[in-house]
């Protein structure tokens, strides 16, 4: 293995950093074939190309962490694997077969082991797998050929705050995904669909806009990049509807959270509900557990003032560090979340 990169790992960004490889397979219209390695940024594409006209592009976030013990360990990777299966069947694209992406995962975090932060920066190399459309389409069809690309990035705090506070927003005109929609599904429109929310709240200070159910606007949906959770007294409470992407931080966390003695419940939550909240968080593989102090209801100029000094409380505290201690080996796996990677 080449020698570890000269990176200052505790002041990462969450942005691109070049690293050596990354990991692609094709389905031409009737197999997967076989996983291919290569050094290149670039991807060579039809100009008709689907993914670029009717928006068959599907993508992944997950995390490998360097141990306290020096290894190195997926988190939970089977379970952005189906998701990503999903993903591609709620766009009629090709779900890849499950050996092939988990291959693909490993092989990117062995090929680029220099890139992989050390224990006790707080950083971690994040996969970026995506999936897109590429056969040449002008009528509106869906692709018979597909690319899956896996590249790993080696990345800091999503908010730049750390795990500090943020406010969020509500902005009733703008949704990120319809009712029966794609918000179920990690697809990129999604996000494009979002982007004016999410440039606005950064815009006037907020970490990300929080959406509300596009149906009746009167339940919490999700923020911008993450899932959110609050907790009242002994209960971890999170929305449930069809436009949230399912979480697999989220899910963790009330795992954890049970762990811990308290009750979980994933039911719709109206958004007057923010006024009994003891504490707010997104959740994310990016955003890990980020405490929320504040959410302003800009249609009704309401503040709901969840943490009135500021601080993160005392339930997402603990949440968040022991989802980190499973993640970074300090604390036992009793799941199996994790898959060691022999780097
Ligand atoms: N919701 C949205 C819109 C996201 O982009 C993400 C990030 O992946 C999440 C929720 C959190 O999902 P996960 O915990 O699986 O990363
Ligand atoms: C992730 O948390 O992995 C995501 O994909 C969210 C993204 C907006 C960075």
């Amino acid at each position: 293995m080449s020698k570890q990169e000269d990176i200052d790992w505790s002041h990462l960004p969450f942005d691109y950093h070049k690293t050596d490889y990354n990991v692609r397979c094709s389905f031409d219209g009737e197999k997967w074939g076989d996983i291919v390695v290569t050094d290149s940024e670039n991807i060579n594409l039809h100009m008709a190309a689907a993914c670029l006209h009717y928006g068959q592009e599907i993508f992944e976030g997950q995390k490998a962490f360097r141990g306290k013990d020096g290894k190195v360990r997926l988190f939970r990777i089977e379970e952005n694997c189906k998701r990503i299966q999903d993903s591609a069947r709620g766009l009629m694209m090709e779900p890849i077969p499950t050996d092939k992406f988990i291959e693909m995962a490993e092989r990117v975090v062995k090929l680029n082991a220099r890139f992989i932060p050390p224990y006790g920066t707080g950083s971690s190399l994040y996969l970026r797998p995506l999936e897109i459309g590429v056969s040449p389409r002008v009528g509106v069809r869906a692709s018979s050929e597909y690319l899956m690309v896996i590249f790993a990035t080696p990345v800091g705090s999503y908010f730049p705050e750390g795990f500090n506070t943020t406010k969020v927003v509500i902005y009733r005109e703008y949704d990120r995904a319809a009712p029966c929609g794609t918000g179920r599904w990690k697809v990129g429109g999604n996000y494009a669909g979002g982007l004016r929310a999410t440039e606005r709240a950064k815009s006037h200070g907020y970490s990300a806009a929080l959406f509300l159910d596009p149906k009746e606007k009167k339940y919490l949906d999700e923020c911008g990049p993450a899932n959110f959770f609050i907790i009242e007294g002994d209960r971890y409470i999170t929305p449930k509807s069809n436009s949230i992407l399912p979480s697999i931080t989220n899910i963790s966390l009330q795992q954890i959270a049970r762990d811990m003695g308290l009750k979980v419940e994933c039911r719709p939550v109206p958004v007057e509900e923010l006024a009994k909240a003891d504490e707010a968080a997104e959740c994310g593989t990016a955003a890990v557990a980020s405490p929320i102090s504040e959410v302003y209801d800009s249609d009704n100029d309401v503040h709901y003032v969840i943490s009135k000094d500021g601080k993160p409380g005392p339930v997402v505290t603990e949440l968040y560090h022991r989802l980190q201690a499973i993640q970074r080996g300090e604390a036992p796996d009793p799941y199996g979340w994790l898959r060691e990677i022999d780097v």
